[in-house]
């Protein structure tokens, strides 16, 4: 099977007024039609401005970007992108429930269902006491699970999600971190997930890539052959959480 996401050779430099800053050099990838991925690396290593070229809001300066076998800047539309940004990007104008309900509308979907959908994923992240609320009103991670709402909603091929739920409090981020497991096993899509968080990283994915430096590299690529779902104290996966922690040390 081709790969959701190829690529080769990939650089990125933002022209500023006095300098360059090269983010990226030399990046290769191939992300599998299917494929969870983490993206783990210190802060500054180009971790967002990646998933921000995956997603088409920049566009790189070198290399080549294939999805579904096509060059990324011809694909526009055709391949349904869901993002959940580093900072929950809502629309203030607009109620919880009504965020949600925005891909969906997009998408072209009748009223009613529009409405029943956004409220069963509104729902899944427990917010159904707060979907008539405006974003002003809910607290930061409410706004963080009304995006991941959002996202999931919408049901994307390709998810990209920038550290989604880092500024959520333990136990609803690890309600969160099911739900993705269980809304990627069921959908298979291809997710692509940058966290700072190891043992998240550990948790989720199928392969995690470590980027490191400025400009980032892939420093390491590990594979996570463990089934789901997996237990934070079982010695394989504090072994990995070892390893990843080691790889972003840059050793
Ligand atoms: N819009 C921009 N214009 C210029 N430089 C940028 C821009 N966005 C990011 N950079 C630079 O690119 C490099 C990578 O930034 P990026 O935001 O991708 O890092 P990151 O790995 O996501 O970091 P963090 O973990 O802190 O979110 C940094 O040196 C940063 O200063
Ligand atoms: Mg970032």
């Amino acid at each position: 099977m081709p790969a959701k996401v190829s690529i080769k050779n990939l650089t990125m430099e933002y022209m500023l007024k006095d300098r360059v800053v090269t983010a990226l050099k030399g990046i290769n990838l191939e992300i599998a039609d299917g494929e969870f991925l983490c993206v783990v690396g210190l802060s500054g290593c180009g971790k967002t401005t990646l998933l921000n070229i995956l997603g088409g809001f920049f566009e790189h300066t070198q290399g080549e970007i294939l999805l579904d076998g096509k060059p990324i800047n011809e694909v526009g539309g055709e391949m349904n992108r869901g993002v959940v940004f580093q900072e929950y990007a809502l629309f203030p104008w607009r109620t919880a429930l009504k965020n949600v309900e925005f891909g969906l509308e997009m998408k072209g979907m009748e009223p009613k269902e529009r409405e029943e959908t956004a409220q069963k994923y509104i729902e899944l992240v427990h917010l159904e006491k707060f979907a008539h609320l405006y974003p002003h009103n809910l607290s930061g991670g409410m706004k963080q699970r009304v995006a991941v709402a959002r996202a999931y909603a919408y049901e994307p091929e390709f998810l990209l999600m920038d550290e989604p739920f880092g500024a959520l409090d333990a136990q609803t981020r690890e309600n969160l971190q099911e739900m993705t497991i269980e809304v990627w096993q069921k959908t298979k899509k291809t997710i692509f997930y940058v966290t700072h968080n190891l043992s998240e990283a550990v948790y989720l994915a199928d392969r995690i890539i470590v980027l490191a430096g400025q400009p980032g590299v892939i420093h390491k690529e590990i594979r996570i052959d463990l089934p789901r779902s997996r237990d934070l104290f079982d010695p394989k996966v504090v072994d990995l959480i070892h390893m990843c922690t080691e790889a972003v040390r840059g050793n």
